[in-house]
Formats: C-alpha cells, sequence, structure tokens
C-alpha cells in the first residue's frame, strides 16, 4: 500500500506551544494525522496523512453505540543530539493487534503502520517538546464504522493516529500521588475485556474516579472482581509494590493491561538483580506490610505516567502512608534510567530505544 501525504497548507499551521511547563496531558495536537479505511472484502486501503480535522462519522456508526474499538498510547521524546527516539513501539503495535482480536476488528500490518506513524511524527517533529520529562504523545485508534444499530462486528473501520505534545500526566507531576482503593466498583473481569486497550474499560472506571477525586485522590487502586481482595492495576498505569527487598506486582491473569512500562520495568529489575515476582497479593498483604514497615515504596507505570510514586493508599476510610508520602528511592532510581534510556542518553542494553530523527 502507498502512503500518500498532503501536508497542510502553511497558512492554517496552528501555533506550537512555547511554554512546556504549561502543556498538561492531552490537550493539544499537531498540524497532521494518518488515516486508512477497511472494508470487509478489501482490506485496509486509502492510507494518507493529511491536515488534522474533524472525522466524518455517520450517527449510526457501531463505534458510537456498542464500543467496538481499540487504542494505544506511545511518546516519541526529543533526546541526545537532538534526536528523536521511539520506545519499543513494535510492542505497542502487537498489543494494539491484540486489542483488535478480542473486540473482533481487523489487524493492521505493523511494519506498514510503524512506518506511517514515523513518517508523521518527522512531519510534525516541531512539535516535539525539549524539556526533560516532555515528549510527542501518538495515539492510534481503531473504530468501527458501519452505520448500523444492532449488536454485531463492523464491516468497516477507521485507523488514525494523531499525535501531541505532552508534559505530566498527574498534576503531581513526578511527585507522589494518592489513591483510593475501590471496594465498591471493579474494572474488569477474568474472560471479560481488562486485558484490551479499549474505550469501554476506561468508562467503567469514571464513576469510581470522580468518587476518588471528590474525596481527594488521584486514582483509584483496583481490587480483582471475583474475591475483591487481589490488587490489579491503577486503570490508567500497573502497580508495583516494594515488600522488604523484593519487588512485586499483579500477574497477567487477563482482567489488567499489560503494560509495556511494567513488562520494561521487570526487565531492567531484573538486570539489575533486584528480587521482582508477578505473584498475586491482596490488599490485607499490603496493609499488614505498611503495619510492620515492611512496605517500603509503591510506585505505578505507564507510558503516560511514566513511574509515579504512591504517598498514599485509602482503605477503607484508613489512610496509610507510603515511604513517609517522599519519592521513594527505587521510584526514583527507575523515573532516571526509564528516561535516560528513553531519551537516548543511557547505552540501550535491551534494544527498545530507535532514533528516526
Ligand atoms: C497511556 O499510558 O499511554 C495510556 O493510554 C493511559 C491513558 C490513561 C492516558
Amino acid at each position: 500500500m502507498e502512503l500518500e501525504i498532503q501536508k497542510i497548507d502553511p497558512s492554517r499551521k496552528k501555533p506550537i506551544p512555547t511554554d512546556d511547563s504549561k502543556l498538561g496531558f492531552g490537550q493539544v495536537f499537531s498540524d497532521h494525522m494518518f488515516m486508512m479505511e477497511y472494508d470487509a472484502g478489501k482490506g485496509w486501503h486509502s492510507a494518507r496523512i493529511e491536515p488534522y480535522r474533524n472525522l466524518d462519522l455517520d450517527p449510526a456508526s457501531l463505534v458510537l453505540h456498542y464500543g467496538q474499538e481499540a487504542f494505544e498510547g506511545l511518546k516519541a521524546y526529543r533526546g541526545k543530539d537532538e534526536g528523536i527516539y521511539l520506545f519499543r513501539y513494535l510492542n505497542n503495535l502487537q498489543r494494539l493487534n491484540r486489542s483488535c482480536d478480542r473486540l473482533v476488528m481487523p489487524n493492521l500490518d505493523i511494519p506498514f503502520v510503524a512506518e506511517a506513524m514515523k513518517q508523521l511524527v518527522l512531519l510534525d517533529q516541531d512539535w516535539i517538546p525539549k524539556s526533560p520529562g516532555t515528549s510527542l504523545y501518538i495515539r492510534p485508534n481503531i473504530i468501527a464504522t458501519d452505520p448500523f444499530v444492532g449488536v454485531r462486528p463492523s464491516n468497516r473501520y477507521l485507523f488514525y493516529i494523531i499525535v501531541g505534545p505532552v508534559g505530566a500526566y498527574y498534576p503531581e507531576g513526578f511527585n507522589p500521588v494518592s489513591i483510593f482503593v475501590s471496594d465498591q466498583y471493579v474494572r474488569a473481569v477474568v474472560g471479560g475485556i481488562g486485558a484490551s486497550k479499549t474505550a469501554g474499560n476506561y468508562a467503567a472506571s469514571l464513576l469510581a474516579q470522580m468518587e476518588a477525586k471528590e474525596k481527594g485522590f488521584t486514582q483509584v487502586l483496583w481490587l480483582d472482581a471475583k474475591e475483591r481482595k487481589y490488587i490489579e492495576e491503577v486503570g490508567t498505569m500497573n502497580i508495583f509494590f516494594k515488600f522488604g527487598d523484593e519487588v512485586v506486582t499483579s500477574p497477567l491473569t487477563g482482567s489488567i493491561l499489560p503494560g509495556i512500562t511494567r513488562d520494561s520495568v521487570i526487565q531492567v529489575l531484573e538486570k539489575w538483580g533486584i528480587r521482582v515476582s508477578e505473584r498475586l497479593f491482596s490488599i490485607d498483604d499490603v496493609v499488614a506490610a505498611q503495619k510492620d514497615k515492611t512496605l517500603k515504596e509503591v510506585f505505578g507505570t505507564g507510558t503516560a505516567a511514566i513511574i509515579s510514586p504512591v504517598g498514599t493508599i485509602q482503605y477503607k476510610n484508613v489512610d496509610y502512608q507510603v515511604a513517609d508520602g517522599k519519592i521513594g528511592e527505587l521510584s526514583q532510581k527507575l523515573y532516571d534510567y526509564l528516561l535516560a534510556l528513553q531519551y537516548g542518553y543511557e547505552e540501550d542494553s535491551f534494544g527498545w530505544v530507535e532514533k528516526i530523527g
């Protein structure tokens, strides 16, 4: 398939934000986007980069009624020698195809989409912010576009990629966040769609998130849906607990997102010789460890969240402070190391980083 590139008329270019400290997350998008369509019997076609614009969607489009969609989140970094770096992007595209399988949507040709994504990033490279911790967020999205009211998989899809400059995902930046343990709502069940990156999981999290926010918490910590005791994830990130000298995260049971930053952190910890386990552990284990002072650190991991230290956990109306509410030593070390890798400053012994410009 050919990739057509239609550049924006220079007079229509949007102003690029100049103050990186005010970027926030997910508010500004660049001048171009990638798009292609899928029709049953024809496959993916009409691949092009064109000026960023509103979508033309029939109000009956299946995605708008039954949520048949999947997306990804990854970043391009402006790093060493003013270079442009991507991190483990093939893993994101592979996960997108797995989400498509679960949502009965067609797979993407990964090498083709990877190339189109790079072309888009290079075309809009002036939008990549330069300050430490900032990046160009890349959002690929597949949506079902058949105009039909009734529950069945679509015969038509739109795949698009938009990009925009971002700073920290949480208002706290890299400072410790407070999380609220939900024992009333659940995010996903084993056998459901929790391991897929799809809108429904995020929609299902909103009510608990709003209630947590009203109580003053940044995020919700989800427990497993069946027994309501095993730690799962934090909706916008996976989560790690350091008990004594062992770092623990939930196993990929099928109800949590298989995070790429999660996997990177596991591999980095193994390389550093730190004991890391993927095993079931309960909120009661966390409370007991906090009480006997063996709970050393808690941090979240995600593309948007990077490494996010947790300072407070509230469960059943009791606040449990972690690492005296400060940034833990390991969280800081992981944050510094991952960022140095992603921005091309640290030698990449994993083969995760690609300089594209
Ligand atoms: C990401 O970490 O990139 C995500 O897509 C999570 C989303 C909450 C921004």
